[in-house]
């Protein structure tokens, strides 16, 4: 008997396995309590048990997809959509007609309504902005000065997006007002999705009062941006611009609650996820000096003696390449979830219909079967000859198919050009009180980073 005959015809369809149930999970709670105490470490370890797993999350079974050509498989698959109870509570803060959250047609109406503003040829517009902003910071920070780091990477990331994607002058004095709201919201969103409590987060204790205030007031702005904006009767070409203009299935202009949720959508979460891996590359440029030198010398070699412009982030490709790294190792986006609108399959395992899917960038980008040396920071494993050998999917910090984050170019741009700005002009030394711990929350990123500025 040769191997070929035993090979079942294409008619026959193999039977798909049960995913196997991983281990470690106790009475009651199953893995949740892994998962609440550890969750990075849990999800770093379920592909020991195969590359779907089943999780029990007290009563609840979850699945978990550990292997990168698999949950590029799910990305792309159109069996899975964005629903669950995680989502379900991010659209009671944020509210539920923003494209992050949106599924189906509306979702792809969204996109092509949002998609100009982000793309590649789009980007070079953005450019005085971003380097007004960059060189800034550089300006404000001084020798010998403690920074909240924490603070000024939320900021810089908030009004880079805000000045860029609703362009106006009224915005320098708005964003400030944005920064401040989102960065208290920042800190309690996370809590109130993992624990929904409802109404007890309207009891009035101070911190439910400050965090329900900035959400109203992040709410407000966004109204009297549209207001001024549409007062004003200019149209530049930016994203607020597009929403205003966007036309529903039938032609007509769409609701005001959507360009609304629209601009929450699109500015919260990725403000927050920019501004966390910008806090991750200050830390990395504070502990690998060595990666300050050689961001230095690209910079003397491209640039020479001027100032580090928009144009010159593309020639910077050792830059780029430590931001990349630092995404691998450190990525803001730690945890995606799915569910299966439909009886699916993923490797050969049955997905039944109405299963939640989880899966892990973290657990991915620090897999030892992927990455040589995994959890050595190496920014030349980016190298065109080197970067071959990483498994496809095993690094998509901002994720493929229709949900891919629509700022990959944009994102880029930006944290290039500042790591590049802020590691030519000085070095960085952790000062006390920093905390740089991970911390685990929407997205993953130092705990609290105060950094000693030192002179270049
Ligand atoms: C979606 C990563 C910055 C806007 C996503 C997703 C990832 C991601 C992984 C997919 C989520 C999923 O599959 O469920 C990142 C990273 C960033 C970043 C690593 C920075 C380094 C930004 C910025 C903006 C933005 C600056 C806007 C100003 C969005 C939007 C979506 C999204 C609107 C939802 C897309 C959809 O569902 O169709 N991002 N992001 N992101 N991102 Fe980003």
């Amino acid at each position: 008997m040769t191997v070929e005959s035993v090979k079942p015809t294409t008619s026959e369809v193999p039977e798909l396995r049960e995913p196997p149930l991983a281990g470690g999970r106790v009475p009651l709670l199953g893995h949740g309590w892994r998962m609440a105490r550890d969750p990075l470490a849990f999800l770093a370890r379920l592909r020991d048990h195969g590359d779907v797993v089943r999780l029990k999350l007290g009563p609840k079974t979850v699945y978990a997809v550990t292997a990168p050509d698999l949950t590029g498989a799910l990305a792309l698959s159109p069996d899975y959509i964005i629903s669950g109870p995680l989502w379900e509570s991010l659209e009671s803060l944020l509210g539920k007609e923003g494209v992050a959250t949106a599924n189906g047609p509306l979702h792809r109406r969204q996109r092509r309504t949002i998609q100009p503003a982000f793309r590649l040829d789009a980007i070079p517009g953005y450019g005085p902005i971003m380097e007004e902003e960059t060189h800034a910071l550089v300006e404000r920070w001084n020798n010998g000065e403690v920074l909240d780091a924490t603070a000024e990477c939320f900021r810089v990331s908030v009004r880079i997006s805000a000045r860029c994607l609703m362009r106006g002058s009224y915005m320098d004095a708005r964003s400030e007002r944005i920064t401040s709201a989102l960065a208290t919201l920042f800190a309690g969103m996370y809590q109130r999705m993992v624990v929904p409590l409802g109404p007890l987060y309207r009891v009035p204790i101070p911190a439910n009062r400050e965090f329900n205030r900035a959400l109203a007031d992040l709410h407000r702005l966004v109204d009297e941006i549209v207001a001024d904006r549409r007062a004003s009767g200019q149209k530049p070409d930016d994203l607020l611009t597009a929403l205003l203009e966007a036309k529903d299935e039938n032609g007509d202009p769409i609701g005001e609650q959507e360009i609304h949720d629209q601009v929450i959508a699109i500015l919260t979460p990725g403000s927050e996820t920019a501004g966390s891996v910008l806090m991750s590359l200050l830390l990395v440029l504070s502990r690998h000096p060595d990666q300050v030198d050689k961001i230095r010398a690209e910079v003397k070699n491209v640039v020479g003696d001027r100032p580090v412009a928009f144009d010159d982030v593309r020639k910077l490709r050792h830059t780029a390449n430590v931001v990349i790294e630092t995404m691998r190792l450190y990525p803001a986006v730690w945890i995606l979830t799915r569910r299966a609108v439909t009886d699916t399959e993923l490797g050969g395992y049955r997905i039944p219909a109405g299963a939640d899917i989880v899966y892990s960038p973290y657990a991915i980008q620090r897999d030892p079967r992927s990455y040589d040396r995994n959890e050595e920071f190496d920014p030349d494993r980016w190298l065109p000859d080197r970067s071959k050998e990483v498994p496809k999917y095993a690094m998509v910090p901002f994720s493929v198919g229709n949900r891919k984050c629509p700022s990959d170019h944009f994102s880029m741009a930006e944290l290039t050009l500042i790591t590049a700005v802020v590691a030519n002009a000085f070095r960085f030394e952790e000062a006390p009180g920093s905390d740089p711990r991970t911390h685990i929350g929407i997205t993953l990123r130092p705990r609290r980073l105060r950094l000693k500025v030192l002179p270049g």
